[in-house]
């Protein structure tokens, strides 16, 4: 596992260059991305950084990481929908995208389809920190052997579906790739902002890995990137800009 630290100013700019050096690779990546307010001001970023490269992102594929089911596809808390005006539809050519069908199929058929295409291989998959602990939406109790499935969704995390997302209805259950195909990516970023998120990131790396933290269960990838900014990193024992 490698720990990086950046001032809060500089963070999302730097994620930012990291992922569009990664989309407009020669060949295209294959990239599963979280959505939710942390990596939001990193795909703000990205048409520049690419232009910045000289590079584009035609030839890459993004995966959606998680999804709520029972939700309209117009409703603003899609991921779907927060991924495709974010990023998707700002890219010039765009990487194919590629969201979790749960409009056209049942819950647990629209997994096996997500799951499908993270089977195929992920060169990177870039995820968030759950305040309560939680990865895409592997919630509390997870297992590291997590399949992709269809699940339910913690009371905490559909509250911030409504209060922060502007969700028209308190979702219950959604889709999320299985912590088990996240610690089978190639590269696996967790990136964190924000110090309402630093007691929970000090937990998930300096406290044993348990089930009652999921994303704990990222350091069990070979090269793990944790990219915090200064505010969520606060707490750490170790806060030295970069550490292994
Ligand atoms: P946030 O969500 O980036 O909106 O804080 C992270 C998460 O819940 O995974």
């Amino acid at each position: 596992m490698r720990v990086e630290v950046h001032p809060a100013e500089h963070w999302a700019d730097v994620v930012a260059a990291e992922l569009a050096a990664t989309l407009g690779r020669p060949g295209g990546a294959r990239v599963c991305l979280a959505t939710g307010s942390t990596p939001a001001p990193v795909y703000r970023r990205v048409p520049a950084a690419l232009a910045a490269l000289g590079l584009d992102a035609g030839a890459s594929i993004v995966v959606l990481l998680d999804e709520y089911v029972g939700l309209p596809p117009d409703d603003p808390a899609r991921c779907d929908a927060q991924l495709r005006s974010q990023l998707i539809e700002r890219l010039h050519p765009p990487p194919a995208f590629v969201p979790i069908p749960v409009d056209d199929l049942p819950p647990a058929a629209a997994a096996a389809a997500l799951d499908r295409v993270a089977a195929a291989g992920l060169d990177l998959a870039i995820v968030g920190l759950g305040l309560n602990g939680h990865v895409g939406m592997n919630e509390p109790g997870s297992a590291p052997s997590a399949p992709t499935r269809v699940v339910e969704i913690a009371p905490i995390t559909s509250r911030v579906a409504v209060e922060r997302y502007g969700a028209t209805a308190a979702p219950t259950a959604g889709v999320t790739l299985g912590i088990d195909r996240l610690l089978g990516a190639a590269e696996l970023w967790l990136v964190v902002s924000g110090a309402a998120k630093a007691d929970m990131l000090r937990a998930v790396l300096e406290q044993p890995p348990d089930s009652a933290r999921p994303a704990s269960f990222l350091r069990r990838h070979p090269r793990l990137r944790v990219i915090a900014d200064e505010p969520a990193a606060r707490l750490l024992a170790d806060r030295s800009p970069t550490r292994a």
